[in-house]
């Protein structure tokens, strides 16, 4: 049976990932503010400092451990320190990301490999290593964030696009599974939104599609919260994403045509 259940989210324990900056950053306060007790983690330990700084008034505590997501014994002792902790896990959220852009064919095999650690198989591991716990947790659930390349990839963001349609391809696998489990799956396809995501990239520079006046991070977070506890399976925060989805999803020809008029070749830098 699909899981649709509604979750009261005050008094729930979690993993963020992605907590230091933008997305996962808005998400952590939004779900402090809401009464969630959080773990959250990124490279940078003075960045999650400021956040859980920043939250420091809300009923939620958020308690930060900093790492690097794509090392498997810093993912152990992330999921071992929420339980010491919290005294369980109730919510997984997978918000750590980075991206590229330019032709494939100047990059190298070396930024393949780390778009996909980060953007696909650190959050697939960290869920299966948290599954155990998830299982005897309160309306359980997971949340990965995806984005709108991951309904319909576009050219000169090849390692990206592939890496989050592989993680919506997880999602859409697995939720079945945890349903079964009594664990909930929300996948957040996110359209151009304001953060530091483009200023980290791995190679390459800010495409013109994504420029315009991208949804503010905290407006996300908001319809990601909401969407959580309303037990739904997907969000696609602002019209921009819904607009990109509902042509993915009818009129991908569109897209292509939009892509083709505007696309400039940026090279890697
Ligand atoms: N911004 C957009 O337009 C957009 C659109 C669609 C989807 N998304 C997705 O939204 C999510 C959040 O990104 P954002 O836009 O908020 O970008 P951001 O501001 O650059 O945040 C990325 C986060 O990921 C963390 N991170 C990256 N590599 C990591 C690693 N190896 N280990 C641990 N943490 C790591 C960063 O923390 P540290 O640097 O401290 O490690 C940071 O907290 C990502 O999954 C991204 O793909 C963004």
């Amino acid at each position: 049976m699909l899981h649709f259940q509604r979750r009261q989210l005050a008094g729930l324990r979690g993993i963020l990932t992605g907590g230091s900056s933008g997305v996962g950053r808005a998400v952590a306060i939004a779900l402090a503010e809401a009464g969630v007790d959080l773990v959250i983690t990124g490279r940078r330990e003075q960045r999650l400092l400021a956040v859980a700084e920043a939250a420091a008034e809300a009923p939620g505590r958020l308690l930060p451990l900093a790492g690097d997501i794509t090392a498997a014994d810093f993912r152990r002792r992330l999921v071992e320190h929420a339980t010491a902790e919290l005294g369980g896990l109730d919510l997984v959220v997978a918000a750590a990301g980075s991206g590229a852009i330019g032709p494939f064919v100047q990059a190298s095999p070396k930024v393949l490999r780390e778009i996909f650690d980060v953007d696909f198989f650190a959050p697939a591991e960290l869920v299966r290593l948290s599954l155990p716990l998830l299982a005897a947790g309160r309306t359980p659930a997971v949340v990965l964030v995806g984005s709108i390349l991951g309904l319909h990839p576009l050219p000169l963001h090849a390692e990206y696009s592939a890496a989050k349609a592989a993680l919506h391809g997880l999602a859409t696998a697995l939720r079945p599974e945890l349903a079964d489990e009594g664990i909930g799956l929300l996948l957040a396809v996110l359209g151009p939104t304001e953060s530091e995501f483009w200023d980290n990239l791995l190679t390459g520079q800010r495409p013109g599609w994504s420029q315009g006046r991208p949804l503010s991070a905290e407006a996300t977070a908001s319809a990601i919260v909401r969407a959580l506890g309303a037990g739904r399976q997907t969000v696609h925060p602002g019209w921009r994403a819904k607009a990109f989805a509902g042509l993915a999803r009818f009129c991908p020809a569109v897209i292509d045509w939009t892509i083709r008029r505007k696309r400039q070749a940026p090279r890697r830098s």
